[in-house]
């Protein structure tokens, strides 16, 4: 049964991106929702009629859940046709100043889980199947003010990019999509709504529309996916200037 496995499809980009899977991958039969709240994940499985579902309630911050998703591999043995690495979080406050759980919960759930989901799920993985990860325009550059998560993203894209090379032979698509801020619960459990300027200042995302534009891109194998002309000029930007100047105007 070709499955489609997601992180982070509790809530935001990763909801809509389930919602929409079904328009550019027809032919998944099967999904697997990964994130802590369970109780959300069954109200988004019963959105999916016809759709073998299956709710895995992991908190991709502990390591233990790696071995649970690997034994659920293990004994289904899917056909993944579609791997979505989406779920991550992004903390402002200065280095020094804020609590290190928030810090290096950035490490776990966006780098740490990212590697691990990836890395048991491959094998899995036949010829026409694809992975897309859920980057940022943090990627780009450094921004001062939520460096971790910036330097979390930076591995994102670096990822995919060597992924890509790696995989083609297997013949595997990895894709990442660095979108710019978005209207999520993101903002609100990163401390974000309210406390910066630079948020409140940068042209926003529309989640449908990054979904959509996404999953098109993952089917199509392309490597890096940017919503809106803004950000992929500003991509433009960041390659072609030293990041020590950038990172002066890049804080949030
Ligand atoms: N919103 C933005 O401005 C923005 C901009 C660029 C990129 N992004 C990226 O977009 C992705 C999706 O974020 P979003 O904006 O849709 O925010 P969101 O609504 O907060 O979604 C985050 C998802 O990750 C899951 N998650 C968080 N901690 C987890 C854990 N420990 N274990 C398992 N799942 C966990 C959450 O589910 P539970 O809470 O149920 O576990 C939720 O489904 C992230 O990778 C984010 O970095 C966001």
């Amino acid at each position: 049964m070709k499955t489609a496995i997601i992180t982070g499809a509790s809530s935001g980009l990763g909801q809509e991106i389930v919602r929409q899977i079904g328009d550019v991958f027809p032919e998944v039969e099967s999904y697997w929702l990964i994130a802590r709240r369970g109780d959300r994940l069954e109200q988004i499985a019963a959105t999916l009629s016809g759709k073998t579902v299956a709710c895995l309630t992991l908190d991709l911050c502990d390591a233990m859940s790696f071995v649970a998703f690997q034994e659920k591999l293990r004994c289904e043995q899917p056909e993944v046709t579609l791997l979505v690495n989406n779920a991550g979080c992004g903390y402002l406050g200065a280095i020094g100043e804020v609590d290190t759980a928030s810090q290096t919960k950035m490490v776990d759930l966006n780098l740490r889980a990212l590697t691990a989901i990836t890395n048991m799920t491959v094998p899995y993985m036949g010829p026409g199947s694809h992975i897309l990860n859920v980057s940022s325009i943090a990627s780009f550059c450094p921004t001062p003010g939520m460096t971790a998560y910036s330097a979390s993203k930076a591995y994102v894209t670096a990822y995919t990019v060597g992924a890509a090379q790696e995989l083609r032979r297997k013949g595997v698509s990895v894709t990442a999509v660095c979108p710019g801020p978005m209207n999520t619960e993101f903002l609100r459990v990163g401390n974000i709504a309210g406390n910066s300027r630079m948020f409140e200042m940068l042209p926003y995302c529309d989640q449908v529309r990054v979904a959509g534009g996404a999953l098109r891109a993952a089917r199509a194998g392309r490597t890096i996916y940017t919503p809106r002309l803004v950000y992929k000029t500003y991509r433009l930007i960041a390659k072609a200037m030293p990041q020590t100047l950038l990172a002066k105007l890049t804080r949030v």
